[in-house]
């Protein structure tokens, strides 16, 4: 899968009440976090991870719960994985999936940092690690505007399906920049809009969520 084209990036902080979004797109991922089989609009589990490439043996030996409650929107590892002993930071980690395939990629003296700002994720995620066997990712609470890593702690910065989430896109990068050594990388699998979005649409809580 290409990674697609940057043509807009909606930047809509004076539009949205950002606290209001920040609730209500945090009790829709509770849910997904509680009952990953339920009715969204986007795939979930497995079935996400089949119809974006993931290649089995990014996934093998990973107990069932650690891939239920993926909900990625693309691939972050399209341009491949991290290296032994590499620290990554991936924010808006979820269930966790993409922070393990990280984890087991960095090992054994490699870090990972997955960051989300739902409890219900987080705590899925550090079961779902504990499950694994996997001890060098710690899953973080924060935001994808703040996040709680040093200056220049990471050499590379992933994400899946977060950043459509943020109204101040300008905040998210500039802290990945701050949050990124020199010359270090990011890889983020996200959704992309090609035309330029009407302000009344940036108002609608509801179209952020979907
Ligand atoms: C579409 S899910 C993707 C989860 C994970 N990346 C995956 O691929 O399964 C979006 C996640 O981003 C988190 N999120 C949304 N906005 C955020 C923000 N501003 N800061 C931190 N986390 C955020 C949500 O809590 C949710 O867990």
């Amino acid at each position: 899968m290409p990674p697609g084209r940057w043509v807009s990036i909606v930047t809509a902080q004076d539009l949205v009440d950002v606290q209001r979004l920040r609730e209500e797109v945090s009790a829709h991922y509770a849910e997904v976090a509680h009952d990953p089989d339920g009715a969204f609009h986007f795939h979930t589990g497995r079935d996400a991870t089949g119809r974006l490439g993931y290649a089995d043996e990014l996934l093998e030996g990973f107990p069932e719960p650690c891939v239920e409650a993926f909900a990625g929107v693309a691939n972050p590892f399209w341009w491949g994985l991290p290296e032994p002993g590499e620290r990554v930071v991936d924010i808006g980690s979820g269930g966790g999936l993409d922070a393990m395939v990280a984890s087991r990629a960095v090992a054994p003296d490699g870090e990972v940092v997955g960051v989300d700002m739902t409890p219900a994720m987080l705590e899925r995620a550090r079961r779902n690690a504990a499950a694994a066997g996997i001890d060098n990712v710690d899953f973080r609470e924060g935001l994808a505007e703040a996040l709680p890593v040093p200056d220049g702690w990471a050499d590379l910065v992933i994400s899946n399906g977060v950043l459509n989430l943020v109204p101040d896109k300008v905040a998210a990068y500039t802290e990945i920049m701050r949050a990124l050594r020199p010359g270090g990388r990011i890889q983020i699998a996200d959704v992309c809009v090609e035309v330029e979005v009407p302000d009344e649409a940036k108002r609608d809580i509801d179209l952020w969520k979907g």
